[in-house]
């Protein structure tokens, strides 16, 4: 089974490191790795794969940053011929972003079919860019790799069909179990300054709503800066809020990676951090303010206190089985509540359904039954398109 799998941005690498790993392991699989290169900062991208022992992409696509119409053709554009050339058995996408939607619909429209990793999630917000990415690569896919109960009742309310679902756990949470003894041994205390016993909160924020427009991410920044004043508050800066923070003038003395929480208090702005040290901190962090997707799921995994700054989230499991509360955005909100997170005693760990690190294992369980139910089926009943079956065997 020749499976193309394409990735294009951070929260992608982390979901197809399991996945990649587990391919490796069988030989009746023949794995091909696309970068569409819609992030590629090295800490944004590089840093990713090399401590996610990723391995190099086959391909970089090199789209780069654009708008969202720009970005997702350059995608198509640049793919399809890769995917004429090779005419894979499946091509595999993940999470909700840009690439995922444009690597989903060039699949599709030259009849290859589609495997979407963590389908079904819904914040039904079509404000939000994900959603709309999300809704339109479910209506494609073929086989849709379900996290969470809530994700497979979307999909069915939405009219696709039952045996195309399969609700397989998490591999975000595979990747924290696979890694957790290289995060256990993060050197980012000691880089910091933070001393063991030290509680600290992290902060991350990147979604439009919260970062694009300047009096919105000024008042996050004086709710962090309140909260700062009773613990050090550790902000790695994803790029899209970077550029917004520089042009305001809020993160004055901000000094990058070279930061450091030496203090009692204070807020510190980071670049972003690599895989390893981010999951380090989170581990031992006393509460996480964030409006990231998988940051929701990996506290859940670790039992660690998460606000989300957000008005909805689409992983609810979080809410009901995890750590994580759903506070909204209002600054005086944002600080009492963290503030309230620390007067509380530890919540006890209670992990959904599945997130037992073993997801990649069942997707590829699934791929292969379809697999050898695939070699079953005469070849004459296998639709190939005119004019690409000649290149069906290149
Ligand atoms: C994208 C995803 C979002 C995901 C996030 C993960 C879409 C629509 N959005 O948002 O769902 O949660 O990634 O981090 O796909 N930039 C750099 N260096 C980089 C990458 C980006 O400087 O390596 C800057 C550029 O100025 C760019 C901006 O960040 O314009 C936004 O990048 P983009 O990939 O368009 O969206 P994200 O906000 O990163
Ligand atoms: N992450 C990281 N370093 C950081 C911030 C986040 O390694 O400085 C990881 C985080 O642990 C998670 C992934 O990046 O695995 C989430 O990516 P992001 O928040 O950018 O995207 P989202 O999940 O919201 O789509």
């Amino acid at each position: 089974m020749r499976v193309v799998s394409v990735v294009g941005a951070r929260p992608n690498f982390v979901k197809i490191a399991p996945l990649a790993r587990e391919m490796k392991r069988h030989r009746w699989i023949v794995p091909t790795l696309v970068h569409t290169g819609q992030h590629y900062d090295d800490a944004m991208s590089e840093q990713f794969f090399r401590d996610l022992e990723i391995g190099l992409p086959d391909v970089n696509l090199g789209v780069g940053s654009a708008s969202h119409a720009v970005q997702t053709a350059e995608v198509i554009r640049r793919l399809e011929p890769l995917l004429v050339g090779s005419r894979p058995d499946l091509v595999l996408v993940v999470g909700d972003v840009n690439s995922t939607l444009a690597a989903a619909l060039t699949a599709v429209k030259l009849q290859i079919p589609v495997a979407h990793v963590e389908a079904g999630l819904r914040s039904f917000d079509r404000r939000m860019p994900e959603e709309i990415n999300r809704l339109l690569t479910d209506a494609v896919a073929d086989l849709l790799f379900v996290t969470e109960e809530s994700g497979r009742q979307n999909l069915l309310r939405e009219g696709v069909a039952r045996d195309k679902i399969h609700l397989v756990g998490n591999v975000m949470i595979d990747a924290l179990e696979m890694f957790r003894s290289r995060w256990m041994r993060s050197k980012i205390f000691d880089v910091l300054g933070l001393a063991p016993d030290r509680a600290y909160a992290v902060v991350t924020l990147h979604r439009p709503s919260n970062v694009d427009d300047p009096a919105t991410l000024a008042r996050f920044i004086a709710a962090l800066d309140e909260l700062s004043s009773r613990l050090p508050v550790i902000f790695p800066v994803h790029p899209r809020a970077r550029a917004r923070l520089d042009r305001g003038g809020l993160a004055a003395g901000a000094s990058g990676s070279a930061a450091h929480a030496n203090g009692d208090r204070g807020l510190v702005f980071l670049d972003p951090l690599g895989y390893l040290d981010f999951i380090a901190l989170l581990s031992r962090a006393r509460v996480v303010l964030t409006d990231s997707g998988g940051v929701q799921e990996e506290t859940t995994g670790l039992g660690v206190p998460c606000l989300t700054l957000r008005e909805n989230t689409e992983r609810p499991v979080t809410v009901t089985h995890g750590t994580n509360r759903v506070i909204g955005t209002d600054p005086d909100c944002i600080a009492k509540e963290a503030l309230r997170t620390l007067e509380e005693p530890p919540v006890p760990r209670r992990r959904p359904p599945q997130w037992d690190g073993h997801a990649a294992g069942r997707i590829l369980s699934v791929l292969r039954r379809r697999w050898e139910g695939a070699a079953e089926v005469p070849a004459a009943v296998v639709r190939v398109p005119m004019e690409l079956g000649a290149g069906r065997d290149a």
